[in-house]
């Protein structure tokens, strides 16, 4: 999605914020642009990377002696992506640029009104729409700009984050947040706006996350005042950002993907950090532990997110129903916030992102929360909206995950899952106590097999070398490795392009068995204990099909060596815990076929890493 950095202080603008537009390329985009102040406005636009508008700056650009600016990554909704329809978009005289990330869903009306003032449009997007507001307000209204970006914001439906420069009222930054997300860095006389602290983090730690409905308004020399929508001066809370420069950096790897890939024994260790001990019996998430009577009682659990999220949340509903006992449902949160959906009371909610801003999730948790429902997170991006938004929650202390597919996250999501659903079942009475102690031990021992199925990288990217050139891939699981049956399937969709699906392994024979042939590789997640012979025969129903097997077996199993054209061997562990292990090896062999196809591995086409619009 787009992302926005905008820079006042003593230094060169320029430097800085296209270093942090190249921060920032990891959400996705499809053109970038940036606009400059210094005494004159400058605006540049290119469609592209943000290295092509840097070589149209290098062209075009007076001097370089601005020391204020606004840049931004556009990920088109309203316009296809080219120069004119990127941002910044000025309003009708020129004055005043802005940089948005969002949508404003009643842009048409507004449009309309604005052309029958005179008005003339030249891009086909709704940022456009609000300069224009923006201006004509100040045109009529004669007022300080903060105040006419307030009462252009009043009139308008949707999401936004904002940054807003006027020629004519320099030294002034005005920005401004609902739905989309605005972090605001306070460094030594210089101030910084961005869709997050990763342009920040070089140049201070000291942050305020901007709540829904507030505007920021930022004076040289003066420093910075939040109001809401209300006009009301607001009290803020400066954070210190935990976060280290090289935690977004490459650190050596080809790609952030691979990288996050191999740094999983460490955050799945992380995610554990002080939450279980096996040797005293104990598992417990602090963000539940006042409520743990509360939710232990509850009449069934909801768990709603999005994509890589809404697999581990599967995984979540084996685990609750499995050790919790607690009836669960999972729901993707575009169709929960829609459907009117019955929520009581006594409902445990659960909402599951890596960034904390996407918007169908956020949308989801407030329209709970509007009928009284108890929210709890599981988010990795610490001060993100779903945070903020929940009553309470747990963070998975991944790190900043930066490549597009989601993998840290997802083991570290499931992590959390697996610490829920032991500590509810232990809470209610209802695992058995040795049994308990051995998945405590076996949850402990996940970073170090993750670590033993990472040492066969170079097996599972032989195997990636002899599939790459497949249409399609089918991947089957059963029982707990099912989820993971879909989450390898879009780990390969999204950053290969080949066509994959996931199926639990005996759906098979209703339907999709039609397109198994020589030509079609069929990935058998066969790693479980129970309904092992099940397995198998599917596994020898594709074969008497000719189709490709790579099947995940558990190591030492003979009977599916025989049979699979290639197997790839994960540690021994009990069956809930399975998908921890059992999805490396999807993310890997996604990752392989991808290089070898020459596919964009951090950001595949058409994605974003933080889905901030509907
Ligand atoms: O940040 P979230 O976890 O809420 O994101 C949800 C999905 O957009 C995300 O998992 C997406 O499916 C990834 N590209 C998967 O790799």
């Amino acid at each position: 999605m787009c992302g926005i950095v905008a820079y006042l202080g003593e230094k060169k603008a320029y430097p800085i914020i296209i270093e942090g537009l190249k921060r920032l390329e990891y959400r996705g985009y499809d053109s970038a642009g940036i606009a400059l102040l210094n005494g004159k406005m400058q605006v540049l636009k290119k469609k592209g990377k943000v290295s092509e508008l840097e070589n149209h700056a290098s062209e075009q650009l007076e001097n370089y002696d601005y020391s204020m600016g606004i840049g931004h990554t556009r990920w088109a909704t309203h316009g296809v992506p080219n120069d004119v329809n990127a941002h910044p978009h000025t309003s009708n005289d020129g004055n005043i640029s802005i940089i948005h990330n969002g949508i404003i869903e009643n842009y048409d009306s507004i449009k309309k009104a604005l052309i029958e003032k005179g008005h003339v449009f030249h891009s086909d997007t709704d940022t456009e729409v609000l300069a224009h507001l923006i201006g004509e307000i100040q045109k009529t209204e004669k007022l300080p700009l903060e105040e006419v970006v307030r009462l252009a914001l009043k009139k308008c439906v949707g999401a936004y984050a904002i940054v807003v420069m006027d020629q004519n009222d320099p030294g002034k930054l005005v920005g401004a947040k609902f739905s989309s997300p605005l972090v605001l860095g306070i460094g030594d006389d210089e101030f910084f706006l961005a869709s997050d602290a990763s342009p920040i983090i070089k140049y201070t730690n000291k942050v305020i996350y901007l709540n829904d409905g507030e505007i920021v308004t930022i004076k040289r020399g003066k420093g910075y005042c939040i109001k809401n929508l209300s006009n009301e001066t607001q009290n803020p809370k400066v954070s210190e950002l935990d976060l280290k420069l090289e935690e977004i950096e490459k650190g050596g790897y080809d790609h952030f993907m691979l990288k996050e890939i191999f740094q999983q024994p460490t955050t799945v260790a992380t995610s554990m950090k002080g939450r279980i001990n096996s040797k005293e019996g104990w598992a417990i998430l602090g963000g539940m532990k006042p409520n743990i009577a509360r939710i232990a009682k509850s009449d069934r659990i909801i768990l709603t997110a999005c994509g890589t999220s809404w697999h581990s949340a599967m995984i979540g509903e084996y685990l609750l129903e499995d050790l919790a006992r607690i009836p669960t449902e999972v729901e993707y949160a575009s169709e929960f916030r829609y459907r009117n959906p019955i929520i009581k009371e006594n409902d445990f909610i659960v909402a599951l992102s890596q960034s904390g801003e996407t918007a169908d999730t956020l949308a989801a948790i407030k329209m709970a929360k509007a009928k009284g429902a108890y929210l709890y997170g599981i988010v990795n991006a610490v001060g993100s909206s779903i945070a903020r938004e929940t009553d309470s929650g747990s963070y998975i202390h991944a790190g900043p995950e930066i490549g597009v597919a989601s993998t840290k996250a997802f083991t570290g999501q499931s992590t959390i899952l697996a610490l829920m659903a032991l500590y509810l079942g232990h809470h209610k009475g209802l695992i058995e106590e040795t049994y308990f102690r051995k998945l405590l031990a076996e949850l402990e021992s996940v970073p170090s097999k993750i670590t033993k199925i990472l040492a066969k990288d170079d097996h599972i990217k032989y195997i990636a070398g002899e599939i790459k050139n497949a249409s399609n891939a089918l991947y089957l699981g059963r029982g707990y490795n099912f989820p993971v049956a879909l989450e390898g399937a879009l780990k390969l969709k999204e950053i290969s392009y080949i066509h994959a699906e996931g199926y639990p392994a005996a759906e098979m024979k209703h339907g999709p068995i039609a397109l198994i042939d020589m030509y079609m590789p069929v990935i058998v997640l066969a790693t479980n204990k129970s309904a092992y012979e099940k397995i198998v025969s599917n596994i020898q129903e594709v074969k008497a099909r000719k189709g490709i097997v790579i099947a995940i077996v558990t190591e030492g199993d003979e009977i599916i060596k025989e049979i699979a054209d290639f197997i790839i061997e994960i540690p021994e562990i009990e069956e809930p815990l399975t998908p921890l292990l059992s999805v490396i090896p999807m993310q890997l062999l996604a990752y392989h076929i991808a290089v070898m196809r020459g596919c964009h591995i951090d950001q595949p086409r058409n994605l974003a890493k933080s889905v901030t619009v509907e």
